[in-house]
C-alpha cells in the first residue's frame, strides 16, 4: 500500500498568469496578454469581443502578473523548501517566437527558460512543461486567423522542435496543449479565435481543433525523435458530468456531455476520431477539412500519458425546470444539491476526482497525471503575510485522500499530482488576484497594487509534510 515512491508531488502555474515581463527580452504580444479584468473579460475570452491591442479603458493583469520573470530564483527556492519533486510551468510561445512566424527563435527567450530549468534541476525538481498554456502570438492571430488556419501546424511544429532540441536533457515531461477542450468554451483563450458576426462558430472551432490535434501528434513524434526519453501528455479540463436524476434521459445526456470532452483525448490517446464524432459532425453539418495523411499521423503518434485538471464534477439535466446553475471551471453547471461550493461557486467534490480517475483509466489504460487541482479562495493575511488557510488544507486533504484511494484501492496508475497555483497568481477566468490558490501568498491586489512580497501560508508547512511522508501524513 502507499503511493509509488517516485510519485511526482508538486505545484503548477502558467506563464501568462505568473511571469509578467510581457514586453521584456524581445517577447512578442500574445492573446493571453490582452485579457482584461472586469465585465469584458468573458466576451474577449469567448472571441466575441475582438481585442488585439491594449486600450486605456481596461486593466490587463498578465502584463506584470506576479513578476516571476524577475522572482523565479526566490520562488523556486520556496518550492524546493516544500519538497517539490516536480514543477509544472509553461513556456510563453511568443517569448521564443515573438511573432510566431519568425525564421529564427529569440535567443533571450530561450535563455530565460534554460535558466529556469537549470535552477529547478539544482534542487532536483523535475520540470513538467506545457508548451501552450493558452498562448498564441498575436501576429499569428492577425495574419492567419490563428488555429482556424492550417499554417499554424507548421509554426507550432517549429516552436516545439526548437524547444525539444534546446531543452534536451533538461526537460523530459511535456504537455502539448493545456485544457485542449477549452477551445469549445472560451475559443479566444483556448486557441486565439475571434469570430465574425455571421460565422458558423462550431465549424470554425472544430476545424481549429483538428489543426491543434494534428499539431499535437506531430509534436509527439518530434519529441520522441529528439529524445526517446521524452514523455508527452495530453491535457484535459476534467470532471465528469452527473445526471441530475436517474431518469434515463439524464443519464444519456451525461454520456453525451462527457463525450464532448473525451473527443479530444480519444483522438490524442487512441489515435482516431471516434464514430460518435463523425455522426455528430454529419448531424450538425460540420465539415472538417483533413489533409491526406492526417489520420495516419493521429494514429501513429499518440500520447504517452493523460493529464487533466480537476476542480469539480458537473451536472446535467433534461428537465427544463431544473435551471439552478452555478459557476465552474471553463463552463457553468447545474448546481448539485449534495455538494458545497467555493466562494466562486465552484462545487467541491473529492469523490468525483476518484471517479474521474477511474473513468479515464478504464477508457485509456495509460498512466494518469493530475496536473491541476485546488481551491480558489479569499485569503486574509496578518501583518507578516501569514494566512491561516485551513479551508485550503481541508480541500486538498480530501482530494489527496480521493486520488490515493483511486491508486491504492482501485489500481489506477497515477504518475503525480501538481496543485494549481502553488504560488498565488492571476486567475484565468476572472483576472483577479484575490482568487488565490497558493501555498505562498503574493502581495498584489486586483488593481495590480502591492509589493509582490512572497510569504508562506499555513498550507505551505502542511504540504511540506504531505510530500515528505509521500501522502501518508495528511
Ligand atoms: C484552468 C486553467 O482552467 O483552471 C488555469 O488551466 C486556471 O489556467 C485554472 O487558472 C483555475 O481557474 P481560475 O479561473 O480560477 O483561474
Amino acid at each position: 500500500m502507499g503511493l509509488n515512491p517516485n510519485f511526482l508531488w508538486g505545484g503548477a502555474t502558467a506563464a501568462n498568469q505568473t511571469e509578467g515581463g510581457y514586453d521584456l527580452g524581445n517577447r512578442g504580444l500574445a492573446n493571453v496578454d490582452l485579457l482584461p479584468t472586469g465585465k469584458d473579460r468573458a466576451g474577449v475570452s469567448a472571441g466575441k469581443i475582438k481585442m488585439l491591442e491594449f486600450d486605456d479603458q481596461h486593466f490587463y493583469p498578465a502584463k506584470e502578473a506576479i513578476d516571476m520573470y524577475h522572482h523565479y530564483f526566490e520562488d523556486i527556492k520556496l518550492f524546493a523548501e516544500m519538497g517539490f519533486k516536480t514543477y509544472r510551468m509553461s513556456i510563453s510561445w511568443s517569448r521564443i517566437f515573438p511573432n510566431g512566424d519568425d525564421e529564427q527563435p529569440n535567443e533571450e527567450g530561450l535563455r530565460f527558460y534554460e535558466n529556469v530549468f537549470l535552477e529547478l534541476r539544482k534542487y532536483n525538481i523535475e520540470p513538467l512543461v506545457t508548451l501552450t498554456h493558452f498562448d498564441v502570438p498575436v501576429n499569428l492571430i492577425k495574419k492567419y486567423g490563428s488555429w482556424r488556419n492550417r499554417k499554424m501546424i507548421d509554426f507550432y511544429e517549429q516552436y516545439c522542435r526548437t524547444a525539444f532540441n534546446r531543452y534536451k536533457g533538461l526537460v523530459k515531461y511535456w504537455l502539448t496543449f493545456n485544457e485542449v477542450n477549452m477551445i469549445l468554451h472560451a475559443p479566444f483563450i483556448g486557441a486565439g479565435l475571434c469570430f465574425e458576426p455571421d460565422e458558423n462558430e462550431e465549424q470554425v472551432k472544430y476545424q481549429a481543433m483538428h489543426h491543434q490535434l494534428v499539431a499535437s501528434a506531430i509534436a509527439t513524434k518530434i519529441a520522441h525523435e529528439v529524445d526517446p526519453e521524452n514523455k508527452i501528455g495530453c491535457m484535459l479540463a476534467g470532471g465528469n458530468n452527473y445526471p441530475y436524476s436517474c431518469r434515463p434521459e439524464d443519464y444519456a445526456k451525461a454520456i453525451e456531455k462527457d463525450r464532448e470532452n473525451y473527443l479530444f483525448i480519444d483522438i490524442q490517446s487512441r489515435g482516431a476520431y471516434p464514430n460518435y464524432a463523425f455522426k455528430k459532425f454529419a448531424r450538425e453539418n460540420i465539415q472538417i477539412e483533413m489533409k491526406q495523411g492526417d489520420q495516419e499521423i493521429l494514429k501513429q503518434y499518440t500520447v504517452d500519458f493523460i493529464s487533466f485538471s480537476y476542480y469539480s464534477s458537473r451536472v446535467v439535466a433534461t428537465d427544463s425546470s431544473v435551471t439552478n446553475e452555478t459557476a465552474g471551471n471553463i463552463y457553468k453547471s447545474i448546481k448539485n444539491p449534495y455538494l458545497e461550493s467555493s466562494e466562486w461557486g465552484w462545487q467541491i467534490d473529492p469523490l468525483g476526482l476518484r471517479s474521474a480517475l477511474n473513468v479515464l483509466y478504464d477508457r485509456y489504460q495509460k498512466p494518469l497525471f493530475i496536473v491541476e487541482n485546488g481551491l480558489g479562495a479569499v485569503d486574509t493575511p496578518d501583518e507578516n503575510g501569514y494566512v491561516e488557510d485551513d479551508y485550503r488544507i481541508d480541500y486538498l486533504r480530501e482530494h489527496i485522500k480521493a486520488f490515493k484511494a483511486a491508486a491504492e484501492e482501485d489500481g489506477v496508475e497515477l504518475m503525480g499530482y501538481t496543485t494549481w497555483g502553488c504560488i498565488d497568481l492571476v486567475s484565468a477566468g476572472s483576472g483577479e488576484m484575490s482568487k488565490r490558490y497558493g501555498f505562498i501568498y503574493v502581495d498584489r491586489d486586483d488593481e495590480g497594487k502591492g509589493t509582490l512580497k512572497r510569504s508562506k501560508k499555513k498550507s505551505f508547512y502542511w504540504y511540506q509534510k504531505v510530500i515528505e511522508s509521500n501522502g501518508e501524513d495528511l
